[in-house]
């Protein structure tokens, strides 16, 4: 495993994030209300650039909104520029396809510094048997 210095966390506040580049790999950095998360910058529908995507919410019609359509998870999401693929920023998740998932590095901040870590931790799945966990 290795640690990359990002910069300063005051830089990505709560509701920012931005993509940068260590050891070639495009990677995105959110900050989901002061929580960091980094996802490859690339979707896994065409290999678009995912993270230079918006980041919001998303509609939901369940149990918790009263099954009733609703804008949820404001900020938790990123959604591809290219065709609209939706993914949870915290776990890499599609919204519409929950058995594809993108690989999620660990973030931490030390020092007033985002440190990233490559090489380990983040695990990609695109699983294709209900019996896996998501
Ligand atoms: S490449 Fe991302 S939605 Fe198509």
């Amino acid at each position: 495993m290795a640690s990359h210095v990002i910069g300063p966390a005051a830089d990505i506040p709560p509701g920012a994030h931005c993509v940068v580049k260590i050891r070639g790999a495009d990677i995105g950095i959110f900050n989901v209300g002061g929580a960091y998360y980094a996802l490859p910058n690339v979707c896994m529908h065409q290999f678009g650039p995912l993270c230079e995507g918006t980041v919001n919410g998303t509609t939901a019609c369940n149990a918790a909104t009263g099954w009733h359509f609703a804008w949820v998870r404001e900020g938790e999401i990123v959604t591809c520029p290219w065709h609209g693929w939706e993914f949870d920023i915290t776990t890499g998740q599609n919204l519409a396809r929950p058995q594809i998932r993108l690989r999620s590095y660990p973030v931490t901040v030390e020092d007033g510094q985002i440190v990233l870590t490559l090489g380990g931790g983040g695990k990609e799945q695109r699983e294709t048997s209900s019996t896996q966990n998501a």
